[in-house]
């Protein structure tokens, strides 16, 4: 059996014992777009894989009446059922009952629907588990946690609320969405979901810095000269505009998914590998990082570039919106260890390509040998193809004696064979069925964030910040290199370096 047969077969051992054999996972917002594109396919795999207790029932709750047909149709949109095993047995564990968020007798009616589903798979009470996954809109988090509580939850038994963010816009909407939600739940089955925290990276990122010994000693102000992190995505925000127009690139990715790789990055190491200490110090690291000044920062919407719609032609999308589609923001640690070091976090919607990466750069060489050695670089790449490398010098091969950028190169897909990464989804509703809190978000991290980005949030919007436009499918607004070089970032150019690999007579 290999190692990761071996962490499956854990993994099931601590579902089973958790769930005592059966489990009702309970979609609210399931005809959402979350639920159709991530919820669905990773409940999928789950099933397929064989994760959910022998009891599961999937049930799924919206406003939109449909029978059980179109409901399906919805469940498996994101499914490639011609290639997929086991789709029609899933269907077979997947129901539907539609009901309003806000009324009580919606929810009666739902906990009634769930009794009768569970009676008829011949769930025994001791097995009456209840996971609830809220999709829906963040205006209806309250009234909908609020009724899962009073109408659906069974006392007894293991219960757990998975909440997707947004967690508020600013401090102090995130304060009064903590006082709601745990006003109602016990915080220990609240599941705060940033899935970001379930991507193999972020995950490594623990065992890559503390499990090798040569990082940490250079892990600092004195050997990296800043870090980049990155995130690009290749489409516009079309059809989600309603959403995306409220929110925009600083709260929806950079506040959340880019600062847990920030978190992992520049946290100091924690006094165990247990989720309170890691908790412990990001909040740590958060509270020392300086409120993000307007001059710290670079913002974007895109235009419309030849059939390439601009941002502002999306019918969801108010007239003359000020949000920004692209954002960086530099962040600044007030300590010993980062104390002058830019992390510059970057993200921008219709971009020229897809990736997320994290790219640390090193000092010059002091007293270089050679002349103008390029820095090393450690490049963590999250998306799309996992990899971690590290760029270095080396002679050039042959009779030449020149320095040539190389590098250690831990590109998974040709690395490991058979390679089975679960994508994020899939890992954090497993690690909600054996009640593990490791990969979610914590309330003293979220209040430590909010706290970064609040003064600068609220500047954006008193101050009506104008964007610069950069049209569909480029690089971000033409200033966007003159702005980065400000914070010591050094760009190689495409003939000293290609991945992956370079000609070397060429
Ligand atoms: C979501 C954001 O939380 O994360 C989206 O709302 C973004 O705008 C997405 O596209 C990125 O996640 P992933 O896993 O698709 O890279």
């Amino acid at each position: 059996m290999t190692g990761n047969d071996t962490a499956i077969n854990k993994i099931k051992e601590q579902v089973r014992k958790n769930l005592n054999g059966g489990v009702s996972i309970v979609i609210i917002g399931a005809s959402g777009d979350l639920a159709k594109k991530k919820t669905f396919p990773a409940l999928f795999k789950l099933y397929q894989q064989k994760f959910f207790p022998e009891k599961t029932q999937i049930i799924g709750y919206a406003r939109t009446e449909m029978d059980d047909e179109e409901y399906h149709k919805r469940v498996t949109m994101s499914i490639d059922t011609e290639k997929e095993e086991g789709v029609k047995d899933f269907l077979k564990i997947c129901h539907y009952v539609s009901g309003q968020y806000d009324e009580d007798d919606s929810f009666k009616k739902l906990n009634d629907f769930v009794n009768d589903v569970e009676k008829k798979n011949g769930v025994k009470d001791d097995q009456k588990n209840r996971i609830f996954y809220l999709a829906v809109p963040a205006q209806v988090y309250v009234p909908v946690s609020e009724r899962c509580k009073k109408f659906v939850y069974q006392d007894g038994a293991y219960n757990a609320l998975i909440v997707e963010k947004p967690f508020g816009k600013d401090s102090d909407t995130y304060k009064q969405f903590a006082k709601d939600i745990y006003g109602t739940w016990d915080r220990n089955e609240v599941y705060l979901i940033d899935h970001y925290l379930g991507k193999e990276l972020l995950k490594n990122m623990m065992n890559l810095r503390f499990a090798n010994t040569f990082f940490e000693p250079m892990w600092n102000s004195k050997y990296i000269d800043n870090v980049q992190i990155t995130l690009k995505e290749p489409f516009g925000c079309e059809g989600r505009g309603g959403y995306f127009d409220e929110y925009g690139a600083i709260r929806d990715v950079i506040q959340n998914h880019l600062l847990q790789v920030f978190n992992l990055i520049a946290m100091d190491r924690p006094k165990d590998a247990s989720p309170e200490a890691v908790a412990e110090e990001k909040t740590k690291l958060l509270n020392a990082v300086k409120p993000i000044k307007l001059e710290d920062t670079l913002l974007g919407q895109y235009t419309r570039n030849g059939d390439k719609p601009a941002y502002q032609e999306d019918d969801t999308v108010e007239d003359g919106s000020l949000t920004s589609t692209f954002a960086t923001v530099v962040l600044w640690i007030d300590n010993e260890r980062w104390s002058n070091v830019p992390f510059i976090i970057k993200s921008g919607k219709a971009m020229d390509n897809y990736k997320c990466e994290a790219r640390i750069q090193f000092k010059k060489l002091p007293g270089d040998l050679f002349k103008d050695t390029p820095r090393n670089e450690l490049v963590i790449n999250i998306e799309p193809d996992e990899a971690v490398y590290l760029k270095l010098n080396s002679k050039h091969p042959g009779y030449s004696d020149d320095n040539l950028v190389t590098d250690l190169d831990l590109t998974y897909k040709e690395r490991y064979d058979n390679l089975k990464i679960p994508k994020a989804y899939e890992a954090l509703i497993v690690d909600v069925m054996r009640g593990r809190h490791a990969n979610f978000v914590g309330d003293d991290e979220l209040q430590a964030s909010w706290r970064v980005f609040t003064p600068l949030l609220h500047q954006i919007e008193k101050e009506k910040i104008k964007p610069e436009p950069y049209p569909h499918g480029t690089r971000g607004p033409e200033k966007l290199d003159e702005f980065v070089k400000k914070y010591g970032v050094e760009r190689l150019s495409d003939e000293d370096y290609e991945w992956p690999s370079k000609d070397l007579d060429g």
